[in-house]
Formats: structure tokens, C-alpha cells, sequence
């Protein structure tokens, strides 16, 4: 028998294995228990001692060498299988951050972020209520029974069914919320009087061109104490807005004006003057060159709303007021279409979205006038 060609044959098939399973196959056939080497093995039971003496060595070497064989080629087909999951693998950890990063805060986000900041530094606090709200919420706490005409302005969206009426036989038909006050009536029947809080969040109205969108977004007001009056909103809203136009020459007019929840009520316009083609917020509407314009909604909180609310009106008073967000990020960012607002057009967002890393905080800078 020719070991050395055995061994020669053997060492190239094993040579010649492209993967793990094939040498596998080899290692078998070859030192299996049926394996041709392994039955060389055998046959060494049935030699003569003298065939043994001279066979044996050959035999036992060439199992030697093509156990280190296999071994070997083990060990590289490893070592490729290895180096070819890494390279699958690999990420450089190294590389740079994108150079502009994807996402940005709406504009609206960043002015309630702003309106928040600065509230928080005057006492207030962060209120909420439901989007989906009932029209007692909505309107008759807030002074508008039924068949009041204001309800007719609100232009609401209703849900098509109603509640099943109470033990009063009462049904609350169920609405998107117009307006943020709602608001009020839920933070003072859960936290009761004094109170300081701000409201943020959207509002819907059926009512679509350039200046209004179905969905906008509202922040309420509403203080609630001993004592309060006109002159404390008034100069509430001064140094809110001062803080929020970063500018400390905003003046204020408070026109008689009416709305059901509030007795007196204002509309509050400021004054304003057009530098480069754009509405800038500053001076008195009567200087040369300037004129008002209509920023919010506020007064007294009605007496009927306070007893909605769970509060004797003997004993506390309070003013509210009410201001559309994405007009006041127009204003202050000088965006003059409300409907890219909310067309998602990244284009859009890029040129006027914030850096997420930009969170506004009085340290930082917002409500500093400049
Ligand atoms: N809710 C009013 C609206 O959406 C805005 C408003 C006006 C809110 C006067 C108030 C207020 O709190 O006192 O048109």
C-alpha cells in the first residue's frame, strides 16, 4: 500500500475544502469510525507481527499527519469565516455626526416651550384637559347655555354620537375642544382657588383659509386669588410679552370688548410698525409709522364661571385670557402663512424649525430684552 500517496490525496482533498461543513465531510471519510484511514487501523489487528512492525509506523504517521492537516485547515477556515463576518459587521464608530442634523422643534413647540419658561419664573404652573371635550366644559361652564349665539362662532366639530343622558336626563354631546378655556373650569374643580396656571395645547375650529387652520394651538391663563384685577393682567401680560419679544418697548391697549367668561372683558392690542415687509412688534400703535393690532383675549373670569368652577365670587377673583400660539410664533419668527405651519414640509421645518439642543430657559436668553 502507498501511504504516501494515501497521504498525499488526502492532504489535498483537505486542502481543497472551501468551508467548514466540507472539512467535516473529509474528517469523516478519512478518521470516522468507517473512515478509510481508520480501516487502515484496523487491518494492523489482522497483520503478522513483522507486516505490523513495518506497517504500523506508516499507518499511525499518516494519521498523524492528516489529523494535524485537518486541524490546520480548520483553524484557517475559521479564521475566514471570522474576518468575513466582521468585515460584514464593521461600523466606524469614528465617523463624523451628520452634518445637519434631520429633526428640528416646530416653531410652535419652541414658543410654547418659551411661553412656559417664562410663565414658570411669574408662578405659574402647566395645565391640561382633553382635546375630545363635552360641550358643558366647552361652553355652559364657561357662561354659554345652549342657546347662546357665541356658541354658534365656535364652528364646531361634534362627534355624531352623543353621551347617554345622565340621571337628569342630561346629554353631554361630545366635541374637539375651540378653544383652550375648558381649561379653567377642570383646574379649578380639581385644584380649587388661589390659582396660577397657564394652558397650553390644540384647539379646532371648522374654518380653513391663510389665516386659519382646523387645528391651531391656544395657551390660556387664569389666576385666581384674593383681590385680583384689571391692573394685575395688565401687567401680567407687559412683562410676558416683553419677555417673549425679547424687547422692552411693547405697549399694551386694552379695548372694551366682550366674551362670555369674562366681565369686564379686554381685547389687548400692541403696537407694532413693518420693517422689511414684515409686522414687528414694538412702540406705541398711535407713533408715526406704527398701529395696533389684536393680540389676545382676556378680562375678568364672569361670576357664573367661577361658580362653575366650584368658587365663591364673593371670595375670589381672577383674570383670564386666551392668545393663538401660532400667531405669536408668526409674529415673532416672521412666518406669514398659517398652513405651512402644519403641511410637514421638511423644507420648512429646516428653515424654521429649532435645534433641539436650543431649549429655551430665561438663563439662556429668552425673555431677555435685547
Ligand atoms: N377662548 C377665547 C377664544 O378662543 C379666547 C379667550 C378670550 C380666552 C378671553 C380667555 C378670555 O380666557 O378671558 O376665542
Amino acid at each position: 500500500m502507498d501511504y504516501e500517496a494515501t497521504g498525499q490525496a488526502a492532504l489535498a482533498e483537505i486542502a481543497g475544502a472551501q468551508d467548514l461543513d466540507a472539512l467535516e465531510g473529509l474528517r469523516v471519510a478519512l478518521l470516522g469510525k468507517r473512515g478509510s484511514i481508520s480501516g487502515l487501523l484496523k487491518m494492523l489487528g489482522t497483520m503478522t507481527p513483522e507486516q505490523r512492525q513495518s506497517e504500523g509506523p506508516l499507518i499511525h504517521s499518516l494519521r498523524e499527519t492528516v489529523t494535524v492537516a485537518l486541524a490546520a485547515r480548520k483553524t484557517e477556515l475559521d479564521e475566514a469565516a471570522l474576518a468575513a463576518r466582521l468585515a460584514g459587521e464593521w461600523l466606524d464608530l469614528s465617523l463624523p455626526a451628520p452634518e445637519t442634523p434631520r429633526g428640528t422643534i416646530h416653531p410652535v413647540s419652541q414658543v410654547m416651550d418659551e411661553l412656559a419658561e417664562i410663565f414658570a419664573d411669574l408662578g405659574f404652573a402647566v395645565a391640561s384637559g382633553p382635546e375630545i371635550e363635552d360641550d358643558w366644559h366647552n361652553f355652559s361652564a364657561l357662561n354659554m347655555p345652549e342657546s347662546h349665539p357665541a356658541r354658534a362662532m365656535h364652528d364646531t366639530f361634534y362627534f355624531p354620537d352623543r353621551d347617554a343622558p345622565d340621571s337628569h336626563g342630561n346629554t353631554r354631546e361630545m366635541l374637539l375642544r375651540t378653544h383652550t378655556s375648558p381649561v379653567q373650569i377642570r383646574t379649578m374643580l380639581a385644584e380649587g382657588a388661589p390659582l396660577r396656571v397657564i394652558a397650553p395645547g390644540r384647539v379646532y375650529r371648522s374654518d380653513s383659509d391663510a389665516t386659519h387652520t382646523p387645528m391651531f394651538h391656544q395657551v390660556e391663563g387664569l389666576v385666581i386669588d384674593r383681590g385680583i384685577h384689571l391692573g394685575h393682567l395688565k401687567w401680567t401680560l407687559e412683562t410676558v410679552l416683553k419677555a417673549f419679544f425679547e424687547r422692552d418697548d411693547i405697549v399694551l391697549r386694552l379695548r372694551p370688548s366682550y366674551f362670555p367668561f369674562t366681565e369686564p372683558s379686554v381685547e389687548v392690542d400692541t403696537g407694532y410698525s413693518w420693517v422689511d415687509g414684515r409686522r414687528v412688534v414694538g412702540g406705541s400703535g398711535d407713533a408715526p409709522g406704527h398701529a395696533w393690532m389684536e393680540l389676545l383675549g382676556s378680562g375678568m373670569v364672569n361670576a357664573h364661571v367661577l361658580r362653575a368652577g366650584g368658587l365663591d365670587p364673593d371670595e375670589w377673583q381672577g383674570f383670564a385670557f386666551g392668545v393663538g400660539v401660532d400667531r405669536l410664533a408668526m409674529l415673532k419668527y416672521g412666518m406669514n402663512d398659517l398652513r405651512a405651519f402644519f403641511d410637514g414640509d421638511a423644507r420648512w421645518l429646516a428653515h424654521y424649525g429649532f435645534s433641539a439642543l436650543d431649549v429655551p430657559t430665561l438663563s439662556g436668553g429668552v425673555g431677555t430684552p435685547v
